[in-house]
Parts: structure tokens; sequence; C-alpha cells
């Protein structure tokens, strides 16, 4: 049987030809567009072979820097800004309902369930006292009784439990009262780096950029019959509101954290959750 003939102009179509059989819809689809877009992306930057092989030992690299409690892949997806555009087409808050922002690599399954009113502080030196009120409602102002709420932070040093250890901190589980209405004590939130010791950090550097994101506490809010929320509260004044190295901050999510007398500091929020689509 006759070679074709190789032609630069004709590869990208050859490729695709070649997944044709793929059975799998949506697979098809992707693979397509990855195909179509990473070629047109070589066409523009017309990498030399060094430059290349540069890009495939960096992928390489963050590949190996992954671990169970470290995943580098979704960081640097967080600071590309690509989590962000994903969150942004699937949950669109609308109609006053709460805006969701980036999960970030520091969730955990499992936290420890506490009664309202709990710290989720263990040590005296994790931060400034802090207490968080608020209430969980849906779009009509109605309280959702019982809602979860999943809240998760880093400590004074910038740094979350999971990055220490394995012991669980400055996490808890909650749930709101037949009202609707929640409260809870953890640390004022302050600003921290995110990991910048591997791969994405070397990307950060060589691109001018700094690792830091400002202070905020971070929800993953679930009730039956609702979209799960998953977003932060920023603190009002905090530094880097308007260069978080993960593009996660929203207007609608800062608020104050007041300092009240006895040196303790408290911000209340309502959080409004958007209906599941049936
Ligand atoms: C965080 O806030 O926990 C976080 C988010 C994205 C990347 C790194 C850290
Ligand atoms: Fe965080």
């Amino acid at each position: 049987m006759a070679v074709r003939r190789f032609s630069e102009k004709k590869l990208t179509a050859e490729v695709l030809f070649r997944i044709r059989k793929t059975k799998n819809k949506r697979l098809k689809q992707v693979m397509t567009a990855y195909i179509k877009h990473l070629h047109a992306f070589v066409r523009e930057v017309k990498p030399t072979q060094d430059e290349w092989f540069a890009g495939i030992q960096f992928l390489a690299e963050t590949g190996r820097w992954c671990t169970g409690m470290r995943n580098e892949y979704i960081l640097m997806s967080d600071t590309l800004g690509v989590s962000m555009l994903v969150d942004a087409i699937n949950y669109q808050a609308g109609a006053g309902t709460t805006e969701s922002t980036v999960l970030g690599p520091f969730h955990r399954v499992k936290a420890p369930e506490y009664a309202l009113g709990a710290n989720i502080a263990k040590h005296a030196s994790d931060g400034v006292p802090c207490l968080v009120s608020g209430t969980v409602r849906d779009a009509r102002g109605k309280p959702i009784p019982r809602a979860k709420l999943d809240v998760w932070q880093a400590g004074a040093g910038g740094f979350y439990d999971s990055q220490k250890g394995k012991a669980m901190n400055l996490r808890g589980i909650f749930r709101a009262d037949a009202r609707g209405r929640f409260h809870f004590r953890c640390v004022r939130p302050e600003y921290y780096p995110v990991p910048h010791d591997g791969p994405v950090g070397k990307m950060l550097t060589a691109t001018g950029r700094h690792p830091m994101r400002p202070p905020h506490l971070h929800f993953w809010i679930t009730a039956k019959g609702y979209k799960p929320l998953i977003t932060h509260l920023f603190v009002k004044g905090g530094k880097y509101l308007d260069s978080d190295a993960v593009f996660g901050v929203k207007p609608e999510l800062i608020v104050d954290f007041k300092k009240t007398k006895g040196g303790i500091a408290a911000a209340t929020y309502d959080f409004v959750l958007m209906k599941e689509e049936k």
C-alpha cells in the first residue's frame, strides 16, 4: 500500500482522522478539541526540539511532585486560572445566590464534626481568635435547616494541617440549626503563599508572579435539594485581594472581620444556596 507523503499542513487532519472510531461521543469531542488546540499552539509558538523537550520534562517533574497529600496539577490548574474558568462555567450564581470560588488542594474528607459554637483551632498558637456566624438560606430567604458546613483554613504560619502531618486541625463540619443559623470559632484568616517549592513555584517566579493568596476561610456547604456551594469568605482590607495567585477573589465574598472589644475578630455572612437542577 502506498504511504502518503508527509505534509505538515495535513498532519492535524490526519490525527483527527485516526480517532474517528472513538465510541464515546464526549471523549471524541474532548480529544478532537485537544488535538486541534495543541497543534495550533505548536504552530503559533514554533518550539525548538529543546524547548519541546523542556516542556515535557516540566510536566514529568510536575507529576513527580504529586503525592497523596499534594497535587501539583491542581496547583497548576489553579495558578493558570483554569480552575476558576471551570467553576465559572459550571456554577453560575444568580438572583442573589452566593458566588462560588476555587476548592484548592487542602480540603480533607472526614473532618471532625462539631456542635455549633465549637472552635476548629486546637492550639492557642493557631492565630487570633475569631467568631464566624450567619445563616444558610434559599434564594427566597427561606432558612435551610441542618445545612452542612464544611470549613477549613490555614493557621498563623500560613500552613494547612496537611502540610505539617496527619493530625486534623483548623477544619471541621457543622450543621446549621432548625432556622438555618450557624456559628463557630476559628482564627482570623491571614494571607499565605500557595506551595511554591515545586515546578509551579518555578513557573510563577519565571513569569514574574508572586504565590500569595489573600486571607480567606474555606466553605463547602451542602443541603438536600440544593447545589453544593464551594466558596470562601475573604477578609476586607486583606493583602493580595487584587492579585490572588489563583484568581479566586469575587467582591461579593469580601467581608468585614471586625475587631471586638475582647481582641476577638468577628464576621457574619448569610449564604444563599441555589436549588438543584432537576
Ligand atoms: C487554598 O486556598 O487553599 C489554595 C487554593 C488554590 C491553590 C493553593 C491553595
Ligand atoms: Fe486556602
